[in-house]
């Protein structure tokens, strides 16, 4: 008795195996994360997320320029705020010539076409650290969302192509897309973080803008009452769908490798694209095992980022979009 059905016939050759491949990793699928600091000739690299940088506007041009020749064409900014700019409202956020709104106007005059895309959440502009209004050991949700929508326009005047609110705020999206229809912003797009769990794999991030939440009394130790539980699978169904009846554009699962069975469930589910965040924490574990020595840096990056592709992230917002480039050849 032999086998009929010999699967292996498919994979006899390289040439054979690249013509059934069913997912391949291309430069249009990346949304690139940058960090910016105020100041000139700043290019710091983030100690837990090897050479990864956080960039002063100066270097900001000189790094978006690289990335449209490399083919990478969208970028997500994040700001580095100094602490005497930081209040429990998040006040800074709002500043027409504060560092994110620069760095908006930054990034389109170096790369006109370079799509931008703009965290909109507290945590960096926070004196406590948290992605809404503290008070009496309480995340505000409504007035939070309040100063969410006004961070909204105030990156889109500045030329944003997208927000991409990552605070799970209840009815952060239609309230954002309200403020950006009253103010004339109807082409801006709202990416949305909507199933985003309280996961401890966002250390990295956390350190590279400073903007972990404080350990003080009457301050909530972590996010778990706003961001989701990794416990739960129906519940991000829930969140994505409400982003979507809100108005989102684009809805996004976070993490990434520990979630796909999510992004998976939600891809069958949503007919809005998913994008998916290869978080901070994922980046450091590869780089730190393989400064050891005990992981294949390039292949592992490689296969992590096709799982999630394959997963059905049509965009993926990763610290290894320059490395895949490289790889790719
Ligand atoms: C803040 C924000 C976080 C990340 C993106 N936006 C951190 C957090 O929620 O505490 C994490 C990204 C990463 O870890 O790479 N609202």
């Amino acid at each position: 008795m032999y086998p009929l059905i010999r699967p292996r016939r498919l994979r006899s050759s390289e040439a054979i195996r690249s013509l059934v491949r069913e997912t391949i990793i291309l430069p249009s699928d990346f949304l690139v994360p940058l960090f910016v600091v105020e100041g000139k000739d700043i290019k710091e690299e983030i100690p837990s997320m090897p050479n990864y940088y956080r960039l002063s506007l100066d270097n900001l041009t000189k790094e978006v320029k690289e990335l449209w020749k490399m083919g990478l064409h969208s970028v997500l900014l994040f700001v580095k705020v100094p602490d005497s700019l930081k209040d429990n409202k998040g006040s800074e956020a709002l500043n027409e010539n504060g560092l994110m709104q620069l760095a908006i106007k930054t990034v389109k005059d170096a790369c006109p076409e370079m799509l931008v895309m703009t965290d909109v959440a507290l945590d960096p502009y926070s004196s406590y650290g948290h992605d809404g209004i503290v008070t009496d050991g309480q995340i505000l949700n409504d007035e939070s969302v309040e100063v969410l929508a006004e961070m909204s326009v105030s990156h889109a005047k500045a030329g944003a192509d997208l927000v991409a609110p990552s605070d799970m705020m209840d009815g952060r999206i239609i309230s954002i897309r309200e403020a950006l229809e009253d103010e004339g912003f109807l082409n801006t797009g709202i990416m949305a973080y909507s199933a985003k769990y309280a996961s401890s794999f966002y250390g990295p991030f956390r350190d590279a803008l400073d903007s972990a939440p404080v350990d003080i009394k009457n301050v909530p130790k972590d996010k778990s009452s706003y961001q989701m539980d990794y416990a739960n699978r129906f519940e991000a169904i829930r969140e994505t769908q409400l982003d979507i009846d809100e108005g989102a554009d684009i809805v996004m699962v976070k993490p990434g490798l520990c979630y796909l069975d999510i992004v998976r469930e939600i891809k069958n589910e949503v007919d809005v694209p998913v994008a998916v965040y290869q978080v901070s924490g994922e980046y450091a574990m590869v780089k730190a095992a393989a400064e050891k020595g005990w992981l294949n840096h390039d292949a592992v990056v490689m296969e992590q980022l096709t799982a999630i592709k394959r997963a059905g992230a049509n965009i993926i917002a990763s610290y290894f979009a320059k490395d895949a480039i490289r790889i790719l050849g």
